[in-house]
């Protein structure tokens, strides 16, 4: 069965115009495959050619999870994109992803995406080195970030996970692992194992690129600061529409002409610098 793009069903209609102004779209996706790659992450597979054609590495997808389920939408960091067919990482916690973890090829799904910013407007101008720090499932968009560098680019990816279950590596280059048990690569947090990996390495002027839970990025986010090192960080926060109208994921500056930014459409990517992480 084809998806199919379109405005129709789902609880947040877009409007029109939005879709003109921000390029999303609503999809009916198809499932091509559910997958678990560690004990604990799945990989979701879906056919959405609409949203695939315009998709940019860090962009997030808003998914209701079921029809018959009343659940706010979930956002999902895109996490690989091959051709017409893109997928996500998850791991089950709650209630969107416990039915997520159920649905099978064929199933379809109503997502709108591709939201929010990218992270390729942060790699632009000279510098030397991208450094890429995944906390858990933070590591989602990294594999997609990766494939669209500039290959002559240098990248360090750093992963912090609770344990090696919790830890995937394809598609991302010169990967350093932490774990909290000490089950795979260093036995610490990953902030530890950047900080001596940038004082025994000579990686000239750096750009780090942020995705995880908000205490990992805001301690890197100081030791960057500290260090003078500009970073961009994927904010995660509770989100309802994922397209500018509720309102409900607001986060505060840190001055500035704005007091607040909506990290659904002015992020979900931000210079630390510029918000309370
Ligand atoms: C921009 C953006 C991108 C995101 N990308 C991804 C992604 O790529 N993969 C992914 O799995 N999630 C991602 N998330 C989080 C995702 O949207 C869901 O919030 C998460 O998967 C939990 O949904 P749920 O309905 O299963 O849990 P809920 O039923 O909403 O929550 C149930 C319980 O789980 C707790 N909980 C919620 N999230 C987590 C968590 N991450 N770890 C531990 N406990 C948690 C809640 O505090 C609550 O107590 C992203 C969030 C944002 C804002
Ligand atoms: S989630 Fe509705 S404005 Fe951001």
């Amino acid at each position: 069965m084809e998806a199919e793009a379109g405005r129709t069903g789902g609880r947040y209609d877009i409007a029109d115009g939005i879709i003109e102004k921000t390029l999303m779209h609503q999809e009916f996706a198809v499932v091509r495959s559910l997958t678990s790659i560690t004990p604990e992450i799945k990989r979701l597979t879906l056919h959405a050619p609409s949203i695939c054609r315009g998709a940019q590495p860090g962009q997030f997808l808003n998914i209701r999870v079921d029809v018959n389920v009343p659940l706010l939408r979930r956002p999902f960091s895109i996490h690989d994109i091959d051709g017409d067919d893109l997928s996500i990482l998850f791991t089950v916690v709650g209630r969107g992803t416990t039915v997520l973890a159920r649905k099978e090829p064929g199933d379809t799904l109503d997502i709108i995406g591709p939201c929010g910013n990218s992270f390729l407007p942060f790699t632009e101008g000279a510098y030397d080195t991208s450094i890429f720090v995944a906390g858990g499932i933070g590591v989602a968009p990294f594999p997609f970030f990766t494939k669209r560098m500039d290959p002559s680019r240098r990248i360090e990816t750093f992963i912090g996970a609770r344990s090696r279950d919790f830890v995937i590596d394809g598609g991302m280059r010169n990967v350093h692992i932490a774990t909290d048990d000490g089950s795979l690569g260093y036995h610490g947090t990953v902030l530890d194992l950047l900080k001596e990996y940038l004082c025994a390495n000579d990686a000239g002027a750096v750009r780090l690129f942020l995705c995880g839970p908000s205490r990992m990025m805001r301690a890197v986010a100081d030791y960057a600061l500290e260090m003078n090192i500009p970073a961009y960080a994927s904010i995660e926060c509770d989100m309802a529409c994922g397209i500018g109208l509720c309102q409900g994921c607001a986060v505060e500056s840190n001055g500035g002409d704005k007091k607040y930014f909506l990290v659904c459409t002015d992020g979900t990517i931000f210079d630390t610098r510029t918000v309370k992480i």
